[in-house]
């Protein structure tokens, strides 16, 4: 039986991958580790909230004593660590706690997961470490920078995050590979480029995007729109970090993504035409500072080392997004009558083009 610590299991990734473990793997125990921060939501997990593999902790990966304490009481072999801020815009606004979570965090994660997993964890010289234990950092194509209009990210290519966001993953990256350096302990860590799907906090672009057509409200497209992302379905980003789970080779480093480079201008039209709205709505808004132009993920490695594609084609994925979407408009209310309005009026406020 695999026993798993899941942390930021009740955001929009790690909400989705409790779920899939559970569908997908019989002979499991997770334990999902999670601050509810604004974009944490048990609402995103009431439907397996009652699996008896399953339990639920309120707390923040930074705290060391309550770490200390889950894994005296659960005895984890397997750690995944999706617990971060990770909205680009809100870094900008106030970077302190994105370093005090994603990296302090993650060092502790490590630190506490090293203590418990080394087979003597008093020798500083012993790279020797249980049988079957892992530690798996949940990180972001961001990481690598911007890409002009050719070229594509490849696990080789050097780190240069431009935002306050990506830096902190970038440093967390750095931290998880010291630790398989200096320690020899058992890792991975695996970059992904952008998700969408259920359960997206309403702050990204298609959530908010979907929304805003929904209640007939302006869309804010920053600059020209032709910034272009690559689009993976989340169920996909899911079945991509079991298998680096299940088969991933130690020490490596996963880039997750399924060939499917859009400009931002192009998923704002599509989401107009399925949800019956005017293109009359989009409204050109100030840049992002420092805004990143293009990523693109060459996924060769995971696909011929792992044999993991994606399932979801742009269609069929944003199809059951936005189907969803419009099935579950009680969860994004409920969301979205809440601070989300206070940051909303603040983030959206004097960014029109002058
Ligand atoms: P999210 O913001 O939806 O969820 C983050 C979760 O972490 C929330 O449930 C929050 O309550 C929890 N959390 C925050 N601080 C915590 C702390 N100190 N202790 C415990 N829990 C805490 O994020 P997401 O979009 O689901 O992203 C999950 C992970 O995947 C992040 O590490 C992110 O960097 C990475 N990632 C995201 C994407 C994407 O497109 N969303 C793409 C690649 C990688
Ligand atoms: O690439 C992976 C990353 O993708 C993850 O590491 C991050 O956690 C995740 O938030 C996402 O970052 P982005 O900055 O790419 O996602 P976001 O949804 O914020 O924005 C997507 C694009 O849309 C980006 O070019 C900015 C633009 N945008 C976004 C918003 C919220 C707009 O034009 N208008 C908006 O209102």
């Amino acid at each position: 039986m695999k026993n798993i610590l899941v942390t930021g299991g009740a955001g929009f990734i790690g909400s989705n991958f409790v779920r899939y473990l559970l569908k997908n793997y019989e002979d499991i125990r997770i334990v999902n580790l999670d601050l509810l921060t604004y974009a944490g939501n048990l609402d995103n997990l009431s439907d397996v909230s009652n699996d008896s593999r399953y339990s639920f902790c309120r707390g923040d990966i930074h705290d060391r004593a309550l770490v200390e304490q889950l894994f005296d009481r659960y005895g984890f072999d397997t750690v995944v660590n999706f617990a971060a801020e990770s909205h680009v815009d809100r870094s900008i606004a106030n970077p302190d706690i994105f370093l005090t979570t994603n990296v302090m965090g993650t060092l502790t994660l490590l630190d506490v997961a090293k203590r418990h997993w080394k087979l003597d964890p008093d020798d500083k010289y012993s790279r020797e470490f249980k049988e079957g234990v892992k530690y798996l950092q949940v990180s972001t194509d961001e990481v690598y920078g911007a890409l002009g209009e050719t070229g594509m990210f490849t696990e080789t290519t050097p780190l240069a995050p431009n935002s306050p966001y990506s830096a902190s993953k970038a440093s967390a990256d750095l931290v998880v590979r010291s630790y398989d350096k200096t320690y020899g302990m058992p890792v991975n860590i695996t970059r992904c480029s952008n998700n969408y799907g259920p359960y997206q906090f309403p702050e990204k672009l298609i959530p908010l995007m979907i929304n805003n057509c929904l209640n007939g409200k302006p869309l804010p497209v920053y600059g020209d729109g032709m910034q272009i992302r690559d689009w993976l379905y989340v169920e996909d980003h899911c079945a991509a970090i079991a298998a680096v789970l299940e088969k991933g080779r130690l020490g490596e480093v996963y880039n997750i993504g399924g060939n499917n480079e859009r400009a931002n201008i192009e998923i704002v039209k599509l989401i107009i035409h399925d949800t019956g709205r005017s293109e009359e709505l989009i409204e050109h808004v100030r840049d992002r500072p420092g805004h990143d132009r293009r990523y693109a993920i060459d996924n060769t490695k995971i696909t011929s080392e792992l044999g993991w594609s994606p399932k979801y084609t742009f269609q069929t994925g944003m199809a059951s997004t936005v189907e969803w979407y419009l099935h579950h408009r009680d969860w994004m209310d409920k969301i979205v009558s809440g601070e989300y309005m206070k940051y909303y009026e603040k983030m959206y406020a004097n960014n029109a083009l002058s």
